[in-house]
C-alpha cells in the first residue's frame, strides 16, 4: 500500500511506523489518521510480525498534537464527529490490538500525539521528548483519550494538573510519572525499543495477545476484568503454543513460537 504521510516497514519480525510530516511537527490530520489505521492493521494482519514500534520522523517531535488548522473552524457536531472517528479509527484501535505496540517518543507528544502514545501498549521516550496535553490552552479538552487514559497511567491529581495547567513535562519527569517505561539518549531510541521488542518476541504471541485483552478490560466500564483473565486463561489451553511452552520447559528446552 502506498502512503503519504507515514512510513511503514518491517524488518526480522519487527513492524515500525514513521509519522512522516515534520514540516508540521507530525500533526495527526484526519488523512494521517486513516493511513495509521491502514498500517497497523496490515503489520497486525501480518502473521510475520511479531510487535510494533510507532515514532515520529526527525529529531524534533514524536507527533505535536492533532492538526489545529484542520479543526479550527469545526462545528459542535463535526468536533463530537472528529472525536469519535479519530478513536475508533486509531486509538481504540492501537490499544486493543493483539501485536504489541510499543511508542519511541522521540520528541515533542503533545496533545493527540501523547494520546497515540498512551493508546500504544507501553512507551519508551528519548531525553529530548517533552510530553503534555495542551488542549485547554486552544480552549478545547483532550479529544482522543487522553482525559481516560492519562489518569490510568499516572494517577488522578498529576492527570488534573497536567491537563489544567496545559504544561508540558520532560522525559525525566515522565518516567518517574510511569508515564514512559524507559529514557534513553535519542540516538539510541529505536535500537533500545527494538531489543525489547525481540525480548517479547521470543515469548508466545498468542498468549501475548490474550494478556493484552485481560489487561485492558480492567479499564473497560461494565467489563469484569477477572472474568475476562479467567475465560482468556481457558484459552491459552487449547492453544499450540501452549503445548510447545509447556513441553519445551518439561524437555528443558527452548520454546518456539
Ligand atoms: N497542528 C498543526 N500544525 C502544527 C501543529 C499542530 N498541532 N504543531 C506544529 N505545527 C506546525 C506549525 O504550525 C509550523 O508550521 P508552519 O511552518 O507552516 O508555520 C510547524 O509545525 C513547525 O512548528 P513551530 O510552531 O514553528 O515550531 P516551534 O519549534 O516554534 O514550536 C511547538 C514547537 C510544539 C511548541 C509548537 O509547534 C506547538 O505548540 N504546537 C502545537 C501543540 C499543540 O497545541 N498541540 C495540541 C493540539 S490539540
Amino acid at each position: 500500500m502506498n502512503y503519504e504521510n507515514i512510513i511503514v516497514a518491517s524488518e526480522n519480525g519487527i513492524g515500525q511506523i514513521t509519522i512522516n510530516r515534520p514540516s508540521k511537527l507530525n500533526a495527526l490530520n484526519v488523512a494521517t489518521i486513516k493511513e495509521l489505521h491502514d498500517g497497523f492493521d496490515a503489520l497486525n494482519k501480518n502473521p510475520e510480525v511479531r510487535a510494533i514500534i510507532v515514532t515520529g520522523e526527525g529529531e524534533k517531535a514524536f507527533v505535536a498534537g492533532a492538526d489545529i488548522a484542520e479543526f479550527a473552524n469545526f462545528s459542535v457536531e463535526e468536533g463530537a464527529q472528529l472525536a469519535q472517528q479519530g478513536q475508533e479509527l486509531l486509538f481504540d484501535f492501537v490499544e486493543n490490538l493483539e501485536t504489541p505496540v510499543i511508542a519511541a517518543v522521540n520528541g515533542f507528544a503533545l496533545g493527540g500525539g501523547l494520546e497515540l502514545a498512551m493508546a500504544c501498549h507501553f512507551r519508551v521516550a528519548s531525553d529530548n521528548a517533552k510530553m503534555g496535553l495542551p488542549e485547554v490552552s486552544l480552549g478545547v479538552i483532550p479529544g482522543y483519550g487522553g482525559t481516560q487514559r492519562l489518569p490510568q497511567l499516572i494517577g488522578k491529581g498529576r492527570a488534573m494538573e497536567m491537563i489544567m495547567t496545559a504544561g508540558m513535562i520532560t522525559a525525566e519527569d515522565a518516567y518517574r510519572a510511569g508515564l514512559v517505561n524507559h529514557v534513553v539518549p535519542q540516538a539510541e531510541l529505536i535500537d533500545f525499543t527494538k531489543s525489547i521488542a525481540v525480548r517479547i518476541m521470543k515469548n508466545s504471541p498468542v498468549a501475548i495477545g490474550k494478556a493484552i485483552k485481560a489487561i485492558n478490560a480492567n479499564f473497560k466500564e461494565g467489563v469484569d476484568g477477572y472474568q475476562t483473565e479467567i475465560r482468556n486463561f481457558g484459552k491459552c489451553f487449547g492453544t499450540a503454543d501452549f503445548k510447545e511452552g509447556t513441553t519445551a520447559f518439561l524437555e528443558k528446552r527452548k520454546a518456539s513460537f
